[in-house]
């Protein structure tokens, strides 16, 4: 049996589109046996009423690849998932699938696979790398890529960094979030993105708080996925400055994640609430430490 525990993870943080992301304090745990004949998937936490349980589950497909990449055949398999990440709320739930999925299975068949050979297999079945690199890696990481494929520098983030989540009821999939985007944008934009992306990494490894708030401004995709998020363009326009705090869309959405230092979490948390019953906005308020392992594997 081989226990794996991926975090829940979150994308872009503002002005890093497809290329930063952030690992959390929230983790799905994934068992898998090679066990009687066939596929046997138990499910329980988030998705348990919904989630398939035969050859389309997320979690069976990533192993199935991975089996299939290292010529292994087991000879019937057993999943079991606890699932503590919300689906389709911009937290990393499919990656984590994913990540966990050919973990596990990378460890069935005895470790042939590195993380990175890893990586490239998850964001090849992702479609793009920024959460599954934070779920394998840990801490922030950042995305490139290369004629050889994509590839991550994992970074660690001070001590001192802290996220809010704010997590609606409602899902939003990801295709819908990203069908809203321009294919072109000026110059000058991309020249805003990438200011902020540097300060961004500069804030959140060096504790630098203050920075957050500019750090977390973004042009490439948050102002069109505005009508898609209730509140978005209020936390962003109003909140981020009233509070001192970075706030951005967490990944696709819906969720919206507040970047803070751990002495602003309480007041913030506080505030944050105050905002959202005062627009009747329907968030809930998670705070989150930020995970600097990535997927970790337990053996028994
Ligand atoms: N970078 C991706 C996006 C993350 O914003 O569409 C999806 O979770």
């Amino acid at each position: 049996m081989v226990e794996v525990n991926v975090p829940a993870t979150t994308a872009n943080l503002g002005p890093g589109f497809d290329v930063l992301g952030l690992a959390l304090g929230l983790h799905n745990t994934i068992r898998m046996e090679e066990w009687g004949s066939g596929l046997s998937i138990r499910i329980y936490g988030e998705g348990s009423l919904d989630l398939p349980t035969d050859e389309e589950n997320a979690v069976s497909k990533a192993a199935m690849r991975l089996f299939e990449e290292v010529d292994y055949r087991p000879h019937g398999l057993y999943i079991e998932t606890v699932n503590k990440i919300p689906l389709g709320r911009g937290l990393g739930s499919s990656a984590s699938a994913i990540v966990g999925g050919l973990v596990a299975a990378n460890e069935l068949a005895g470790a042939p696979l590195s993380h990175q050979e890893i990586f490239k297999m998850a964001t090849q079945i992702e479609g793009h790398p920024d959460n599954v690199a934070a779920a394998l890696f840990g801490g922030l990481t950042i995305c490139y890529q290369t004629e050889d494929g994509w590839r991550s520098l994992p970074l660690r983030p001070a001590d001192s960094i802290k996220a809010i989540v704010l997590i609606p009821d409602e899902q939003l999939p990801t295709s819908e979030s990203r069908a809203v985007l321009p294919i072109e944008v000026t110059h000058a934009d991309a020249v805003f993105n990438i200011s902020r992306a540097a300060l961004l990494v500069g804030a959140v490894l060096n504790g630098r708080s203050d920075m957050l708030p500019e750090a977390t401004r973004d042009r490439l995709h948050q102002p069109y996925r505005e009508p898609l998020i209730p509140g978005l363009d209020h936390f962003t326009a109003n909140v981020r400055e009233m509070l001192e705090i970075g706030v951005a869309l967490s990944g696709a959405g819906p969720s919206i994640i507040c970047l803070i230092s751990a002495s602003q979490e309480k007041e913030a948390c506080r505030k944050l609430k105050g905002f959202i019953d005062e627009r009747q906005l329907n968030y809930r308020i998670q705070p989150m430490e930020i995970d600097q392992c990535g997927v970790r594997v337990i053996r028994s």
